[in-house]
């Protein structure tokens, strides 16, 4: 028999942690999510697949929607401090995994993702919810097992990416397996991301085989489309028109299709301004980079529904290509000033798609529009804070919007005369075989 004791005692697992223990575990949690999402979204343009883009969009915005939830939940258990200082005793294993983004090619990204990091969080996660108290912690128990949920569908996607990858390009193989082996081998060093205390390390990391990150002149497009740089014929003719009708409906999925830049933008800024704007920024700007995705994919989905090919549906790199070379505020200039230029135009299109008794139309460009508001906004604040952060009249935000235009159009200028009746016979192409398709029933 035990000793006696004055006072009720019962061992419980649920009182393994306490409220301080807990809360340093889900800062770690936070910074393994953020750090990741900020990888993926530097990667976007570099990937060529237009499913793996849209499926990573996706991703970054749930880990930023775990990150954001494991935040205030961090600020609840430490109440009434609302600071989240830097990683501390976890610094050198955000380093590793900082570290993805400097991958050397894209097939050794997505397998170090696939088989380090993504399985490691999915772990821990696993873990914690199995010894933490679902009593006292239920409110994490609510959002980490839809995070969890989400891990074991992340790697596994990033698993099979990786795999396509490699099997596109053998000769990528050997790289990227030591890349990833040895992330493995430095994140095992410190323990894993685990649920334990983090051991103190004196040395950085190794991390033999890094590439430094840089942002792509030119974005990765996917070989299955009509790849160019300028996707339409109006882009570079204005008498070209905009049309009605079947042009109409077609001119508008194509518009959403190549919205594939916008998602590249979006995720080149996200990662870009990461560390110099606050929290919220990465938090909108992975929602806006996931809106994107979806934006695109609406327009696939519909060339598709419409039995039109891959082959035939010009893909286009110039709004993308136009900012390259210049500063970062350019890229989310570029978003500014497309979305404010257009969203006018929608609600009237949404209308015209209803005449037409085209409600798949009409729907995407509803809930277009309903983003696209929520973007505008994005836009102004954060180029405004960018500013005001630079020592620079928050007011001029107006200007990078209007330079964002010249770059357009200084950029089209370079088409050749090749490329604007190549552009020509591809669209004519693809119109008439929407119409062959719609006659045929
Ligand atoms: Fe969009
Ligand atoms: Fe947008």
């Amino acid at each position: 028999m035990s000793e006696a004791s004055n006072y009720l005692l019962s061992h419980q697992a649920r009182a393994r942690w306490m409220r301080f223990d807990t809360a340093q575990l889900l800062k770690r949690f936070f910074f393994c999510e953020r750090s990741l999402l900020v990888s993926q979204a530097a990667w976007i343009p570099l990937i060529a697949p237009l499913d793996v883009k849209i499926g990573m969009a996706r991703m970054i915005w749930q880990s930023a929607e775990t990150a954001h939830a494991l935040r205030e939940r961090v600020f609840e258990l430490r109440f009434p401090s609302r600071i989240l200082e830097e990683e501390g005793s976890d610094h050198a294993l955000i380093t590793v995994l900082d570290a993805v983004k400097d991958s050397p090619n894209a097939a050794a990204f997505l397998l170090a993702m696939a088989q380090v990091f993504l399985p490691a969080l999915r772990d821990s996660y696993r873990d914690y919810l199995e010894a933490s108290d679902p009593i006292a912690d239920g409110p994490t128990h609510r959002f980490l097992s839809l995070a969890l949920a989400e891990k074991q569908e992340q790697a596994a996607a990033f698993a099979k990416w990786a795999e396509d990858a490699i099997g596109n390009d053998p000769s990528l193989r050997a790289e990227s397996v030591a890349w990833a082996r040895m992330l493995a081998g430095e994140i095992s060093a410190l323990g894993g991301i685990g649920i334990s205390e983090s051991c103190l390390v004196e040395k950085e990391p190794q991390l033999l085989g890094r590439k430094p990150y840089a942002v792509p002149d030119r974005p990765a497009r996917d070989p299955q489309f009509a790849r160019c740089r300028f996707y339409w014929p109006d882009v570079l003719d204005p008498s070209f028109s905009y049309g009605e009708g079947m042009q109409l409906q077609l001119r508008s999925a194509i518009s959403h299709l190549n919205e594939v830049w916008a998602i590249e933008a979006a995720g080149v800024i996200l990662s870009a301004f990461a560390d110099t704007l606050p929290w919220e920024w990465i938090h909108n700007a992975a929602r806006w980079t996931y809106d994107e995705s979806r934006h695109c994919q609406m327009g696939f989905e519909r060339l598709m529904s419409w039995n039109l090919d891959p082959r035939e549906i010009p893909l286009g790199t110039y709004i993308y290509d136009s900012a390259s070379g210049q500063d970062p505020i350019y890229r989310l200039g570029m978003l500014y000033f497309f979305e404010t230029k257009n969203i006018r135009h929608k609600p009237e299109r949404a209308q015209l798609f209803h005449s037409y008794g085209d409600m798949l139309s009409k729907h995407d460009m509803d809930f277009d529009w309903a983003d696209e508001t929520i973007h505008a906004g994005y836009g102004k604040h954060w180029l405004k804070e960018i500013l005001r952060l630079r020592g620079q009249n928050a007011s001029a935000y107006e200007v990078v919007r209007e330079k964002c235009g010249e770059l357009v159009s200084d950029y089209v200028r370079t088409a050749t005369p090749k490329e604007i009746s190549e552009i020509k016979r591809i669209a004519a192409a693809l119109t008439e075989k929407a119409r062959r398709n719609n006659l045929a029933g």
